[in-house]
């Protein structure tokens, strides 16, 4: 019972990310086989939204002052796992060789190349070893990010919520707006005592 106390964010995160493996499973029991378009749909969507939600963690810490490194963590395992099940996907149906057939799997990828020694690092282990190295290889997410954006884009899918919440949260860390939502809230703080 402790346990579940204690780590109860990171374990919603992994229930969550890992409840649609289900939908995906299922689909090798319908008639005629699985739909490969509503593969490519389920995996893409849950990749691109733990991605999406991953890199609010810090925009939300700017304006609420909360963060659980477990749960982002969770989140970015989650993110990568979902892209490389996406992947796994694309060189099942299509073959590895397709990959390069077109602009926007090339785009993702690169994305998915990015994630790999972001998936790595996603623990505590890692993070005492790197120390401020750790820090830096996290900020691989925006260029991991934006590769997958371009992907979808150019595959003219939904893309425009992720684009404008991951475009908001880099607002949020420019240093003008992150020092205002910090003093915001230390007023808050301070007028409370
Ligand atoms: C080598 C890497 C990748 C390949 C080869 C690939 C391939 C594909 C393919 C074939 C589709 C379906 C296109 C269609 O229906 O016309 C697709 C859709 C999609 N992909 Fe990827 N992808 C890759 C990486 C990624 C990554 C890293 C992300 C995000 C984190 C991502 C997110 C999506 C999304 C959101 C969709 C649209 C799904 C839908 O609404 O139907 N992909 N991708």
């Amino acid at each position: 019972m402790n346990f579940i106390k204690k780590n109860y964010g990171w374990l919603i995160v992994a229930l969550l990310a890992t409840f649609p493996l289900f939908i995906l499973f299922n689909m090798f029991r319908q008639e005629g086989g699985p739909n490969i378009d509503m593969m490519y749909h389920v995996s893409g969507e849950f990749a691109i939204r733990w991605m999406t939600a991953v890199l609010t963690c810090t925009p939300f810490f700017i304006i609420f002052g909360v963060s659980n490194l477990f749960v982002r963590q969770a989140m970015g395992i989650a993110a990568a796992v979902w892209s490389f099940i996406h992947f796994i996907i694309f060189i099942w149906a299509e073959g590895f060789a397709e990959t390069f057939t077109q602009v926007n799997y090339v785009a993702g990828l690169v994305a998915v190349l990015i994630l790999i020694p972001l998936f790595f690092t996603s623990n505590r282990k890692a993070m005492k070893t790197l120390k401020k190295n750790w820090k830096k290889i996290q900020t691989y997410s925006y260029a991991a990010i934006i590769l997958s954006l371009l992907h979808v884009i150019l595959l003219e899918k939904t893309w425009l919520i992720y684009g404008i919440i991951v475009g908001l949260g880099f607002v949020i860390r420019t240093p003008f707006v992150k020092n205002k939502f910090i003093e915001i809230r230390v007023n808050k703080k301070t007028s409370n005592l």
